[in-house]
Formats: structure tokens, C-alpha cells, sequence
């Protein structure tokens, strides 16, 4: 049975993804290249040194390891600029009453995020007491696909991994949950996150009990 809900942040929890897609572009525009949504998405879930690596590829740009590091502060300011304006009215659909509503199914709660802002975010949208875990990019050493952070959230609420269930919006993000040995539920579109148990275009109406009724019954 599950015990456990443990979120992704960018995407799921609130909209920020839209932050970091800007961040990345205004990057790559000033070095002179562009790229799509759809390679967009393989940026999902990787840590800002890996994102940047991946641009930088893309746009056949080589630069020094000092360079790249420059690179991903200026992306990082760009990109804090736009999150210290946050409020809770950025939280997406839903999340808030789910939330809410795990105390009562007493189930636990953690956060699973690669991002380092995400303690910063948290705070600006109100949301970082719903949490009894969190687990973030300052504590991970490795990007999803890696079940790490999903793993350390796991033991941190000392539950089994196959008594949670992850919510991402990401490729990766479900990759590294399925790696964790872990359900995982998708937010977004069915037609990209095909490996998720199932996927929701977000949480809207969607409560605990509910969510644990239908895991159990799709247990396979
Ligand atoms: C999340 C996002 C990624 C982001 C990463 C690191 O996983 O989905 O797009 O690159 O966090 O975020 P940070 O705030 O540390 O740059
Ligand atoms: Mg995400």
C-alpha cells in the first residue's frame, strides 16, 4: 500500500518550467542559437549544469568549464528575477486541496526536486509547511533519470520506495521514479509521458483518497 506522495516542483507544484524554458532561450539567443519546445522537454528534470551542457550542444557552442559556469549563473539570475515575483496564485490547479488532503488519508509528503531554488519557491508561493520532506537540488549529487532524489525523499520518511507514488511532469523525472522501483503518476500530456502509470493533465480535483483508490486498483 502506499504511504508515501513525493512531488517534483517545476510543473507540477507550480508553473515554473515556463520560467526556465524563457531563461534558457534569452541564453541561447544571446549566444546566437535557439531551440525548440520539444528539445524543451528533455531540459525537464536536469540539473541547471546538465541543462546547460545539452544548449551548449545543441547550439554547437564550446566553452571553457569557467565559461559554462558564468553561463549558468547569468541563467540563474534571469531565471530568480522571475521567481521572487512568485505568489500563491502560481500554484497550479489543484495542488493546495491535494495537499490538504493528505493529512487526513495519513498519507506523508515530500518534495523530490533538482532544482536548488526550490526552498525559495516554496517559501514566495506559502506552500513549504505542507511538506514533511524536502529534497532538493543542494542535496543530490546526480539528475534524474537517477532515482536519488526520489530514493533520499523515500528514506528520509523512512517508507519502502514501493509504498510511494511520484507526480512529474518530466521525462526524466518519470524515468527516475520508475528506476526507483516507485508508481509514478505524469502531469501533462499523454502523448510525451507514455512510461507514467497514468497520466493527468494536472491536479485539479484530485484528492488522495481518490488517487490511492485508483492506484490500487491499476496495481499490477
Ligand atoms: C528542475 C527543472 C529543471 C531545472 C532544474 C534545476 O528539475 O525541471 O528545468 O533545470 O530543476 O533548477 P535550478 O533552479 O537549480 O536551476
Ligand atoms: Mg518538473
Amino acid at each position: 500500500t502506499i504511504k508515501a506522495f513525493i512531488f517534483d516542483l517545476d510543473g507540477v507544484i507550480v508553473d515554473t518550467a515556463v520560467y526556465h524554458f524563457k531563461a534558457w532561450k534569452k541564453l541561447a539567443n544571446t549566444l546566437g542559437f535557439d531551440f525548440t519546445e520539444a528539445q524543451n522537454e528533455q531540459l525537464k528534470g536536469i540539473s541547471r549544469i546538465d541543462s546547460l551542457n545539452l544548449i551548449l550542444g545543441w547550439g554547437g557552442v564550446e566553452k571553457t568549464a569557467k565559461e559554462v559556469q558564468e553561463l549558468a549563473t547569468l541563467k540563474n539570475q534571469w531565471y530568480v528575477e522571475m521567481i521572487n515575483k512568485m505568489t500563491a496564485q502560481e500554484i497550479l490547479p489543484g495542488v493546495q486541496s491535494l495537499l490538504s488532503s493528505l493529512k487526513s488519508a495519513g498519507i506523508k509528503c515530500a518534495l523530490g526536486s533538482a532544482s536548488k531554488n526550490a526552498s525559495l519557491i516554496l517559501e514566495r508561493t506559502g506552500l513549504t509547511s505542507f511538506f514533511d520532506v524536502i529534497v532538493d537540488g543542494n542535496e543530490v549529487s546526480v539528475s534524474k533519470p537517477n532515482p536519488e532524489v526520489f530514493l533520499k525523499g523515500a528514506q528520509l520518511l523512512q517508507v519502502a520506495p514501493q509504498q510511494c507514488v511520484v507526480f512529474e511532469d518530466a521525462l526524466a523525472g518519470i524515468e527516475a521514479a520508475k528506476n526507483a522501483d516507485m508508481r509514478v503518476i505524469g502531469i501533462g500530456e499523454e502523448s510525451i509521458l507514455k512510461n507514467a502509470d497514468w497520466v493527468l493533465p494536472n491536479l485539479e480535483g484530485q484528492s488522495a483518497a481518490q488517487i490511492l483508490n485508483k492506484l490500487e486498483k491499476s496495481r499490477s
